[in-house]
């Protein structure tokens, strides 16, 4: 697990809690992205599965729905998010559905096992990303496919640009350099096409998905969620009391500058980046 032991720590640890607790909204948060990376797929009912960096299982869940005789496997580094996914996959009867702890980027996958390998915004945390994404490779099948969501560059994303401005308190906030392990590391087009060749992918094409998130039914709803993500405590965390008190009513009043009818709703844009093992591969 040494390989990446500070996201490990984040995800086995406080991040993990977060979104095992507040499982159900994170999966609402992301929906329609997800509809997306299955509509991308080519599953047949007897495909074999893998779903990297899985979460509480949603993507997992639905790609088993219409694998209902395959096989899937869904890989985490966090048991508490794990957890949550097993307690939702047998609550919805996919008992072909499994569950594993595991750093995708060095887990000992069965050799060319799966037909398809998926990931809905869990494959940008790598330390090594060709190291990892030529580990998953490694597991499909030769001509098998992969399709990842990962998300585009900070100013398209306005769920987190929109949260950072309303918490930046007048300071100049880092923009996280390309390619550095973190929700962005894919957002360059250039640097990510260069991971999956030397990975060994052959086809890719990247497209955009640009849909709204939804975080809650109102401000307020949407407030008692968004005030308690890691990077919500992490941007006020050095702040005195009274520029904190100040930086959360602007987040509040953030959310409520974007309440619709069908709630409280800021634009993500994400990469549904696909690809294939080459037929030749080994
Ligand atoms: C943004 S969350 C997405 C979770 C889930 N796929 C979803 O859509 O709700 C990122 C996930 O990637 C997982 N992750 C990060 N690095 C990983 C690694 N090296 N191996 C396996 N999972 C990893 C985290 O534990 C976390 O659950």
């Amino acid at each position: 697990m040494a390989s990446n032991a500070e996201m490990a720590a984040a995800w086995d640890g406080p991040e993990g809690d977060h979104w095992a607790d507040n499982a159900g909204r994170y999966e609402a948060t992301s929906e329609r992205f997800r509809s997306a990376l299955l509509g991308a797929l080519d599953l047949r009912d007897d495909s074999g599965v893998v779903d990297i960096g899985c979460g509480t299982g949603a993507a997992t869940r639905e790609a088993a729905r219409i694998a209902a005789k395959g096989a899937v496997l869904g890989v985490d580094l966090s048991r508490q998010m794990l957890e949550v996914a097993r307690a939702r996959a047998a609550a919805d009867g996919l008992d072909h559905v499994r569950f594993e702890r595991a750093d995708a980027q060095v887990h000992p996958f069965d050799r060319a096992a799966f037909d398809v390998a998926i990931s809905c915004f869990g494959a940008m945390f790598f330390a090594d990303p060709v190291a990892a994404l030529a580990n998953i490779r490694r597991s499909l099948r030769p001509g098998a496919s992969l399709a990842l969501l990962a998300w585009r560059d900070l100013a398209r994303n306005e769920w987190v640009d929109a949260v950072r401005t309303a918490l930046a308190a007048g300071r100049s906030l880092p923009v996280p350099p390309p390619g550095s392990p973190g929700p962005f590391s894919m957002a360059d087009r250039h640097i990510t096409t260069s991971w999956l060749t030397e990975a060994g992918y052959r086809d890719l094409d990247l497209s955009s998905v640009d849909e709204p998130l939804w975080f809650g039914r109102d401000a307020d709803d949407a407030y008692s969620f968004v005030s308690t993500f890691g990077v919500t405590r992490g941007l006020i965390a050095d702040l005195d009391d009274a520029a904190r008190t100040d930086a959360l009513d602007q987040l509040h009043q953030t959310l409520k500058d974007h309440e619709t009818p069908d709630g409280v709703t800021l634009a993500g844009s994400a990469w549904l980046i696909t690809a294939n093992n080459p037929e030749e591969a080994r």
